[in-house]
């Protein structure tokens, strides 16, 4: 196949050098044609739509997840977004005064406020491990996880790809020890999935949710939550519907409860074959390497530029196709506008604490124009020593 320039693949502004994918990923066309496919079929005939074709395409649609993430279609279904995956898990926990969440201090805003509001209501305890940064070695990360542990945690909650430090956590490691101590873990993957490997049938993750339109370039509303069978029976749904008590019960309470959420659009949950025939046609797992490899390489280039440390040792232990790298500024915002209006680069300024960062994605669809131009960018605002300060 021709591949021709992969970026005009993508619906995505082609005047912009795009080095966001890691907020809300990009979709190509023709995983976007399928997904508006189904979405005229839906118009066209919603009684077929919602009673057999709809209800046959998303059988074979997790077939093929099935299949990609090695596990069975009866122990996940599909969500919006991670949160709604998330809020399932955690509304369902009985948690009790005095639990303990062990966690981290890089999670996700979300997940933090969701954890937040259930400690709230519950008298539980969300305890954010600080992992020191930088860190040298695995281990570092292991000890300062671990010395947070004690005998009111009950949980283990993490995520496998940090959101504003783009870091890859050692969750094989924490979910194996966790095991052992009797905790129940639960793993925010949202930019795992197309990113780097993920076995669920492996991994020791009881609850484990990702998101398919960040990395795996789905349209916008491909989530899942996967489930071990031992914890599918405390479930309950999120929204009663159907699906409890149901008339034609299909013999698998978990889905029947959790894929039954009333009347809506759920075109992007059917989308799987046309993702991974993209996916092979364009060779992105190649294209993914390829990414990963430059990250390597780039993420020295932009210390020195900035004069900052890097995160974490340039290793895929802890790099994927993103990087971020702190940034001494006092107007973040400012900053991000800037980079956009003027140079015509989007890209995000992330933050942890007080501390910020610039984050680099590299998708199939970036190029050396999108590193230099931003390189550029760069050094141009810290001799301006306005919005970058040196
Ligand atoms: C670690 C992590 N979890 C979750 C999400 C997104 O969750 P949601 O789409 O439900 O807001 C993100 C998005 O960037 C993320 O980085």
């Amino acid at each position: 196949m021709n591949k021709g320039k992969i970026k005009e693949q993508f619906l995505l502004n082609q005047d912009i050098h795009f080095l966001n994918h890691g907020s809300f990923g990009a979709c190509p066309l023709p995983v976007f044609q399928d997904y508006q496919k189904w979405q005229a079929e839906l118009e066209k005939e919603p009684i077929q739509f919602f009673t057999k074709t709809g209800i046959s395409a998303l059988k074979a649609s997790k077939e093929v997840f099935a299949q990609e993430f090695n596990c069975s279609v009866e122990d996940f279904f599909f969500t919006s977004n991670p949160s709604t995956a998330f809020n399932t898990v955690v509304k369902n926990l009985d948690l009790k005064p005095g639990d303990e969440i062990l966690s981290t201090n890089l999670e996700y805003g979300a997940m933090d406020r969701t954890w937040n509001y259930y400690c709230q209501k519950t008298g539980a305890k969300y305890v954010q491990q600080e992992i020191p940064l930088p860190f040298s070695n695995k281990e570092e990360i292991l000890e300062a996880f671990w010395s947070g542990y004690n005998k009111n945690t009950k949980i283990v909650f993490l995520s496998h790809i940090t959101s504003s430090t783009a870091l890859i956590l050692p969750v094989e490691e924490i979910c194996e020890r966790a095991k052992e101590l009797g905790l129940i873990t639960i793993i925010d993957g949202a930019h795992v999935p197309g990113h780097i490997p993920l076995d669920l049938g492996t991994l020791k993750a009881d609850f484990y949710t990702g998101a398919m339109h960040k990395w795996y370039l789905a349209p916008k509303g491909l989530a899942f939550l996967h489930v071990k069978k031992e914890f599918q029976d405390m479930l309950d749904p999120l929204i009663v519907s159907w699906g409890y008590e149901s008339d034609f019960p299909s013999g698998n309470r978990f889905l029947d409860y959790h894929e039954f959420n009333g009347t809506r659009d759920f075109s992007a949950h059917l989308c799987m074959p046309s993702l991974k025939r993209f996916r092979e046609d364009f060779e992105w797992d190649a294209a993914c390497t390829a990414a990963k490899q430059r990250i390597l390489e780039i993420y020295p280039k932009f210390c020195t530029l900035l004069g900052s440390e890097a995160l974490c040792p340039l290793s895929s232990d802890f790099l994927g196709q993103m990087c971020s790298i702190p940034i001494n500024t006092t107007k973040p915002l400012e900053l991000k506008e800037a980079l956009y209006n003027r140079f015509h680069i989007e890209i995000p300024i992330t933050n942890l604490k007080s501390k910020y960062f610039i984050r680099i994605s590299l998708q199939g669809y970036n190029n050396q124009g999108d590193i230099d131009t931003l390189h550029q960018a760069l050094r141009v605002l810290m001799e301006e020593n306005q919005l970058i300060n040196s």
